[in-house]
């Protein structure tokens, strides 16, 4: 393999084309039209197996639950099931589709902020494992809901305890300005009015999610950490004896297995994308600590018959989608009219942003049938995915070009508009690039077809699922 993105059985260049799963990206393109999506099986099944993993470091069942909000397409949320994931939902809708997927009540857990009554009460007659509650009003609505039905509901708080990731402002959960979760001593008094023998409310656990591509180990480790001295001191006050812990998700996923533009993004944003963590790692490091904390603390009783939950969602399926778009506009505009914020470009900026180090003095624009409709966080947060040539994969991509996609708006485009260097100015392709060419973009499966929206009456794009035996099936 000679390119950083390629990965062996899976992304790879073949007869000088992009390849998924043995499959010619170009001939997809060419069958079902673009902008279009494709999955891979074989690489959703081998996330979750590393994911899996992680329950050889520690001392305890691990539950994997998928984030379905990652991407919660029935076919998906099917090979996912398949893989002995469990999952995790954030809405009455997003339940119903995990029961329709064949998961079954206690496979399930429930986030959300602002839960309606017809929620709750789907989920407390679905008997899920843990309906996550946000707030202690939320907890006295359970209560409301479950007596309204006569039945028990599981229940597990999710706590915003004041942890720190280096993720973007938008992705973090745990801080105090957060919009999630209850303060711990909020938690401990729900604790202590619903007692453990309650008739309608079972409260089993307790739940911290840092935030989203966590690029460092270091707050699961501190999350963990409160989840346990939250326990020892639920315990230790109430007597309720915690059956689990919940993790959350956030897992990072290495968007720039190929730098070749790092050198234009800032430093901040190169460290966020470029992560490559492994989960494995990341608990069973935090389940050592928690473990270490336990035993001083003579407390390593509490652990016994303890289930520890994570909920990743883009690290299962971010890698395993890539979006094929055409090239459907091409235009030149000499680069000193280009003007960012108000700014012009000096010619040192230009020369700096030149792949081959030769002056820019013309712009290459190239406009491509994806848009932020499709791919929206390429606009809310400057996402980068790595874009390549399907037809000529194999060949240098050392030709910058300005990209943008088809949207009637001035910030559908792969650059940052706003100048803050979040994206690259510039993507590089093969030279002399034109219309019709078929581009991929790489990484594309997380939180992308869950939100796209059919903006400017643009129709949405066609998902396949690379099974894995090979046979390319229509998901949507
Ligand atoms: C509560 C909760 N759990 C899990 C996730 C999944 O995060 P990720 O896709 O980064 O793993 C999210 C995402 O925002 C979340 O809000």
């Amino acid at each position: 393999m000679s390119k950083a993105w390629e990965i062996e059985n899976f992304l790879e260049v073949k007869n000088n084309q992009l390849h998924i799963d043995g499959v010619s990206a170009v001939d997809l393109a060419e069958k079902y039209d673009t902008p279009l999506f494709v999955f891979s099986e074989k690489r959703i099944k081998h996330n979750i197996k590393r994911l899996q993993k992680a329950e050889e470091g520690i001392d305890c069942p691990l539950q994997v639950c998928y984030a379905a909000k990652a991407n919660s397409n029935h076919e998906i949320l099917q090979v996912i099931r398949k893989a002995g994931s469990d999952i995790e939902v954030n809405s009455g809708g997003e339940l119903q589709m995990a029961l329709d997927a064949g998961f079954t009540g206690n496979q399930i857990i429930f986030n959300g902020s602002a839960k309606m009554e017809s929620e709750i009460e789907l989920a407390i007659e679905s008997e899920i494992y843990a309906i996550q509650a946000d707030s202690f009003y939320e907890v006295e609505l359970i209560e409301k809901v479950a007596k309204s039905i006569g039945k028990r509901a599981n229940v597990s708080l999710r706590l915003v305890p004041e942890i720190e990731s280096d993720t973007l402002q938008g992705l973090q959960t745990a801080l105090l300005t957060s919009k999630f979760g209850m303060m711990p001593e909020e938690a401990l008094e729900a604790f202590r009015r619903w007692n453990r023998n309650d008739e309608f409310m079972n409260l089993c656990g307790i739940h911290i999610h840092i935030g989203s591509q966590n690029p460092k180990s270091e707050p699961y480790s501190d999350a963990l950490l409160t989840l346990f001295e939250n326990l020892l001191k639920i315990f230790n006050e109430t007597g309720h004896k915690l059956s689990h812990l919940n993790l959350g998700g956030g897992f990072p996923v290495n968007y720039l297995r190929d730098d070749s533009h790092v050198k234009f993004m800032s430093e901040d944003q190169k460290a966020l994308l470029s992560t490559d963590l492994d989960p494995s790692e990341i608990i069973s490091n935090a389940w050592q600590n928690l473990k270490t904390h336990a035993e001083k603390a003579n407390a390593s009783n509490l652990l016994e018959n303890i289930e520890l939950l994570i909920e990743p969602g883009r690290y299962v399926i971010a890698d395993a989608g890539i979006c094929l778009t055409k090239v459907r506009n091409f235009k030149k505009r000499p680069i000193k009219q280009l003007a960012i914020g108000g700014q012009q470009f000096s010619e040192k900026d230009i020369i700096s942003q030149s792949a081959d180090h030769r002056p820019l003095t013309t712009d290459h624009w190239l406009l491509t049938d994806a848009g932020f409709n499709i791919l929206l966080s390429m606009e809310t947060y400057k996402w980068y995915y790595h874009l390549i040539s399907a037809e000529r994969a194999g060949e240098p991509h050392k030709t910058s070009y300005k990209l943008a996609g088809p949207l009637c708006d001035g910030g559908d485009v792969y650059f940052d508009i706003e100048g803050e260097k979040r994206l690259p100015d510039h993507r590089l392709l093969p030279e002399s690039v034109e219309v019709g060419e078929i581009l991929a973009l790489l990484n594309c499966g997380a939180y992308s077809v869950a939100q796209m929206f059919p903006y400017n009456g643009r129709e949405l794009p066609t998902i396949l699922q690379i099974s894995k035996s090979g046979t390319v099936k229509k998901i949507k």
